[in-house]
């Protein structure tokens, strides 16, 4: 089961990286330095009891292991308890976290192609992804593409730029919507044209091995279908999905069927908690918690994987699934806080990983 157990770090330091981000830097103490080792890619879970709420949300690390430093960053979205909390963050406080996870990660072993797409702060993982794969290989050809409006508002331009005079092995793509310059190339949003005539000014007739995409859903579907048509396999693309809007959640639909009651049993830390819940009411996860199970969660939106569980017995129907990849979800695994019971009896444990 992954740790629901949270550490209290210190802020070493904080900085403004445009007009409404801000990028956290942590300090990990010797003792827990194993515990926060990460791979790139991964996310950090942080804690805050903000109006008498445990907010938690999850942010990708933007640096990589080689760096032994932990930083991520956050943009201020509106309405965003946690976000505009983080915005007035200083150096000295203290704030909950969870030690890294995530699935979203890359792993360097022999030298490969790579193309890197990323939009707005979607920046944060697949900037620590560059930097390691850039360190890990000099035969390592990597490609990033980077969709902001205007470069004022390019989350790390400079740590970027920096990457690329040390590294010759790395191209830094930057395409803006809104800045005014005359390159049609590289205005725009990052759609499925623009995909395909970047591809056929930076890569065309290049065999490419792997891909890694953040960001918007659209642009998610546009480069996975786009890659996919040039023969990459699906496994070789990997995605992680940032911006997820919360009525797409509410227009999913669980179940056609009449909705039963089912009797659930949820196992974590070899302890039980059973309740009845409806098809067609709260997801798991809530119910979980709505009984004091210290069930672990961070995003609540499908994306983050935190609440995973295995279904034991019975059958559970998930609403969204942007985290579990298809033989996860064959071999019973379900994301809590979006699914519901199928079954009259249904047990989901949490001890299995
Ligand atoms: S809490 Fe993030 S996927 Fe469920």
């Amino acid at each position: 089961m992954m740790s629901t157990q949270f550490y209290k770090l210190k802020i070493k330091d904080v900085k403004k990286e445009t007009s409404d981000t801000v990028s956290i830097t942590f300090d990990v103490p010797n003792e827990l330095r194993e515990k926060f080792s990460f791979t790139s890619g991964q996310y950090l879970t942080l804690k805050a009891m903000i109006d008498g709420e445990d907010v938690r949300r999850a942010y990708s690390l933007s640096t990589a292991p080689y760096e032994n430093e932990w930083k991520v960053a956050i943009k201020k979205v509106e309405n965003g308890t946690f976000s505009t909390y983080a915005q007035h963050l200083k150096k000295g406080d203290e704030l909950e976290v969870m030690a890294p996870t995530g699935n979203f990660t890359a792993n360097s072993t022999t030298p490969k192609n790579y193309v890197l797409f990323a939009a707005g702060s979607g920046i944060t993982p697949i900037i620590s992804i560059a930097k390691y794969l850039v360190n890990a290989n000099d035969s390592n050809k990597v490609t990033l593409f980077y969709g902001n409006k205007s470069e004022r508002e390019t989350i790390y331009k400079l740590e970027l730029d920096e990457l690329a005079k040390n590294y010759s092995h790395i191209n830094i793509v930057y395409i803006y919507s809104r800045q005014d310059f005359d390159n049609t190339l590289l205005k725009g949003r990052i759609d499925s044209a623009k995909i395909e005539a970047l591809y056929n000014e930076y890569l065309a007739n290049e065999e490419v091995n792997e891909v890694y995409v953040c960001g918007p859903e659209e642009m998610i579907f546009a480069v996975k279908n786009f890659f996919a048509s040039k023969g990459v396999d699906d496994k070789h693309i990997h995605f992680e999905l940032f911006n997820t809007s919360n009525s797409k959640k509410e227009e999913a639909e669980i179940d056609e069927s009449e909705e039963i009651t089912s009797h659930v049993t949820v196992i974590i830390d070899d302890e039980e908690f059973e309740f009845d819940l409806s098809s067609k009411g709260k997801n798991i996860l809530q119910a979980a918690q709505d009984e004091d199970a210290d069930v672990p969660f961070s995003c609540k939106g499908g994306v983050c994987c935190t609440c995973k569980a295995k279904v034991l017995e019975g059958k559970a129907k998930m609403d969204l699934n942007y985290s579990l990849d298809p033989e996860e979800v064959e071999e019973g695994f379900i994301l809590t806080c979006q699914a519901h019971p199928l079954t009259k009896k249904l047990v989901v444990s949490f001890d299995e990983y």
